[in-house]
Order: C-alpha cells, then structure tokens, then sequence
C-alpha cells in the first residue's frame, strides 16, 4: 500500500470516529416533560414510555426528564413555563387552554359529547383536532399528539343518582367555562382548584366533591375522602402533548425525527392501555370497600342528559358554533329530542 493510500484509509475510519467522539461528548438535549398526575396512570405511563423511546432512538442525545405529580408546577403555572421555556413538554388536559385563550378546545367539555372513545378519536384524528393545533401556534405552542384518559364519573359523600342530589354541592372542576355551566346546570356550586389541592379540598371539606375517571381518582386516593361514586360517563378526559414551539423548531433534524418517531410510539401505547387502566383503578376503588360506586338507570341518565344538553347551546357564543357544528358531525352526536 502506498502512502498515500495509508492516509486516506486511515482518516476514512479516523474522521467518522471523531465525529461520534464529539457528538458523544456533547451533553444531551434535555427535554423536561412536566406534568399533574402519578406516574401510574395512563398519562404517566405515556411520559416514561416516550422517556425511554426518545433516549433509545437519539443514541442518548437527548435525555427526557419526567417529573410527575405537579413536582415542578401546578396546572395553571406549567403552562406558563412551557411559553417561558423553563419545561419544554407537557400533556395537560384539553380543558386547561381555555384560560390560554384558545376557547375553542373546550368543546371537548361539552357534557355527553361523545357516546365512545372512537367518537372522541374522531374528532382529535381529524380535521378539527388539527385545526385546533393550528390555533396553538401564536401562543408559542406546538401541538404534537393527544392522548385519552377516559370517561369521568363523579364522587361525593352523598350519592349523586338524581339531579336534584347535585343541589348546592362545592364540585372541584378544572378552569373550563364548560365545566362550570356544567355543575351549574346541575344545581351545584363549581370551584376552580389546582389538580395537585383536590385531595386535600376534598379531606377538610374545602369542595364536597369533584369529578375525574377512575385511574386519576384511585392515584389520588379520591375514594379514601369520597363516599359515593357515580359512573355516569358525562365528561371526557384527555390530553394534549404539546412542546415550546422555539424549541422544538430549533432541534436539529436528524434528533426532531427520531423524537416525532418517539412520541407516535408512545401515543399509540398510551391510547391502547387508557380503557383498561381506568378498569383495573375503578375496579381497586371497588376492592378498597371505602366508597359505593352507583350505576345509574336509564332514565337517571336521561335527567342528566336533559339537565346538561342546554349547556352545548349556552356555550355556543364561547367555543364557537362552528367549531361545535364540527364536533357534532365528527363524533356523529345526535342532540336529544
Ligand atoms: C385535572 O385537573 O383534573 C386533570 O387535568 C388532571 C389530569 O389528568 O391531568
């Protein structure tokens, strides 16, 4: 061999060696993924999924710190901290950007909407759920996936069967306007609280009671502090993975990829174990004897369902009527005679 020939051969396998030295000493990207609920819910589960997709697929380039149980912020202020760039992920609840501004995501809220996890997917895979990302933008928000929680059902110390039981009653809810014409339509007294003060609210009597699904309440340890549960189905939990839009757009494309890759994975996972984490919780709620879950007949449910349905038309001038026409026709709602 030459020695020219030497040279080349070795800077050939020097140089590449050399370059993955560098990218190797670099330190990480560090992506913060903050968020309100346990780990062992299907929120938590869908964050270290991703953790752990997005390490293996960056080769270690980017680290994702996931810090459950509003360790870093409360619902109100993680949103802020996305826009500062102090996290740069989070998932929070579709109800939690109305107060950014963005109304009409609270058609999400609206009581009795989607008659199955399908009806709501159709909604977020389609048309509207993109335009709804879009709406995120000028606020410095990208929007990336959503994922389900599941149907909510409510608690109380006293059983909720009929509307009439509601009368009165301080019911936590998220700061959602829909919410709160909710509980209203009910006869109860909604109060707006920070996910992370619910259990205690609930403990000193503070609010009597709240809603949510059955693998936030059990995290929580909801039916320790509530007596009675109803499986009433009349709200939908679920969530929007959103990032720091600067952020985002600045990862070089050979890490954004892999992350985009990452996330579709743990979206998939997330949506496929959401049902059956809300069963397995709804079903250790029922095992710890400390509260009695009410089904309710079909004509409580319809009482319901006739209190709740003026809210989709008194809502209609804050979420926007074509943005609910839209939801009617994705989730084929039917509004009831
Ligand atoms: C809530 O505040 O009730 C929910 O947003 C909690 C959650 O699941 O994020």
């Amino acid at each position: 061999m030459t020695t020219a020939r030497f040279l080349l051969l070795a800077l050939a396998v020097a140089l590449p060696l050399a370059a993955q030295a560098q990218a190797q000493a670099q330190p990480p990207i560090v992506i913060k993924f903050s968020h309100v609920v346990a780990p062992d819910t299907p929120k938590g589960k869908g964050a270290q999924r991703f953790k752990e997709l997005a390490e293996a697929r960056t080769g270690g380039r980017v680290k994702v710190e996931v810090y459950p149980n509003s360790q870093l912020y409360k619902d109100k202020e993680e949103m802020e901290a996305l826009q500062l760039g102090s996290v740069q992920m989070l998932a929070p609840s579709l109800a939690k950007f109305g107060p950014l501004g963005v109304k009409a995501f609270e058609v999400f809220d609206l009581p009795f909407l989607f008659k199955d996890t399908e009806a709501f997917r159709a909604i977020t895979d389609g048309p509207l759920g993109a335009e709804l990302f879009r709406q995120l933008e000028p606020k410095g928000i990208r929007g990336l996936a959503y994922w389900d929680n599941g149907f909510q059902i409510m608690s109380a110390n006293r059983p909720l069967r009929q509307v009439a039981d509601f009368k009165g009653l301080k019911m936590r809810i998220q700061s959602s306007k829909v919410l709160d014409a909710q509980m209203r339509a009910l006869g109860a007294v909604p109060q707006v609280m920070a996910f992370s003060e619910l259990y205690q609210a609930l403990q000193s009597g503070l609010v009597d009671g709240t809603e949510g699904t059955p693998s936030n309440f059990y995290t929580q340890r909801i039916h320790e502090v509530q007596k009675h549960m109803t499986l009433s189905n009349h709200g939908h939990l679920a969530y929007a993975v959103i990032v720091n839009k600067k952020f985002w757009d600045s990862l070089p494309g050979d890490i954004r990829g892999p992350l985009e890759a990452a996330l579709k994975e743990a979206t998939d996972h997330t949506n496929a174990i959401a049902n059956t984490e809300n069963d397995t919780a709804l079903r250790a709620i029922k095992a710890s004897g400390r509260t009695r879950i009410h089904t309710l007949t079909p004509a409580e449910s319809q009482a319901w369902k006739k209190a709740l349905m003026p809210v989709h038309r008194e809502m209609e001038a804050r979420v926007g009527k074509a943005t609910i026409a839209a939801a009617y026709r994705a989730a084929e709602f039917v509004v009831p005679k």
